[in-house]
């Protein structure tokens, strides 16, 4: 998309997705494309619902560290994780992740988290109980933006539209080296990327729920595009969609 085009799609008359259309979108795609300002951008541009997946994983993975639980030990860690009854607040913008119905948004943000999410998100028992619970609130929340690794690919196959978005390992690796700076951290830009690397290989690598891209998502690149302009992109793909399934 040309500048020009993204300058047209900004200025044109805001627009929603009707309000009698569900519609699933999902965006599937690694850490550091944007991908969670996107999608949330998109569903408040849309009038739709956002669903943050990560959350879900982050916030059994603080589970488990805070209730000392050895991620090996599967049967305690699901156990637990039931008993949580994890789900969000949807009066809040974006929607508050409770465990227990206590607030856990900070938290799931923390370094410690950070580490161990991707081994926590590798257990099928824990991918099996945050699928159902990701096609429940599918149920209670009929036009939703799904964002995360295995929303279009596994959770919801038949959505309505399908985004893989992506950017080089070198520019996400960049753009956390800057959020990093902006926080007043020091960085080692080698070791980000090194970082990015295994977590991408250790994501499209897991036997359940790999990061793959489904054979009917629209792929958009966002190494070289700046964020409203990959949303502007996505609102006329949504747009078209919206239009050709009403006019069936
Ligand atoms: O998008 P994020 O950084 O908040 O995701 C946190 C972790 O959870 C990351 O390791 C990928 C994993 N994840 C997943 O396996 N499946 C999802 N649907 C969403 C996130």
């Amino acid at each position: 998309m040309t500048t020009a085009h993204a300058q047209i799609a900004r200025n044109r008359p805001e627009w929603h997705v009707p309000v009698d259309q569900a519609i699933i979108i999902t965006i599937d795609g690694p850490a550091g494309t944007g991908k969670s300002t996107v999608a949330r951008r998109l569903a408040q541009r849309l009038g739709l619902d956002f669903l943050d997946t990560g959350a879900m994983y982050r916030a059994a993975t603080a589970i488990c560290i805070d209730h000392k639980i050895d991620p090996d030990d599967i049967d305690a860690l699901v156990k637990v994780v039931e008993s949580a009854d994890l789900h969000f607040d949807w009066a809040a913008d974006p929607p508050t992740m409770l465990a227990w119905l206590k607030p856990i948004d900070e938290r799931i943000r923390d370094h410690d988290v950070n580490d161990l999410v991707s081994r926590i998100a590798a257990i099928s028992r824990i991918r099996e109980h945050m699928v159902r619970k990701q096609r429940i609130i599918a149920a209670q929340h009929p036009r939703l933006v799904a964002e995360g690794r295995d929303q279009g690919s596994v959770v919801f196959p038949d959505a309505e539209v399908k985004f893989y978005l992506d950017a080089t390992p070198e520019i996400r690796a960049m753009r956390r080296a800057d959020q990093l700076r902006a926080h007043g951290r020091s960085v080692d830009e080698a070791l980000i990327l090194r970082n990015i690397k295994q977590r991408d290989s250790m994501d499209a690598q897991r036997s359940d729920g790999p990061l793959i891209c489904p054979d009917d998502a629209v792929v958009m690149d966002s190494s070289h595009l700046q964020i409203p302009e990959v949303i502007s992109a996505m609102e006329t793909i949504v747009r078209e969609r919206v239009d050709s399934l009403r006019s069936q």
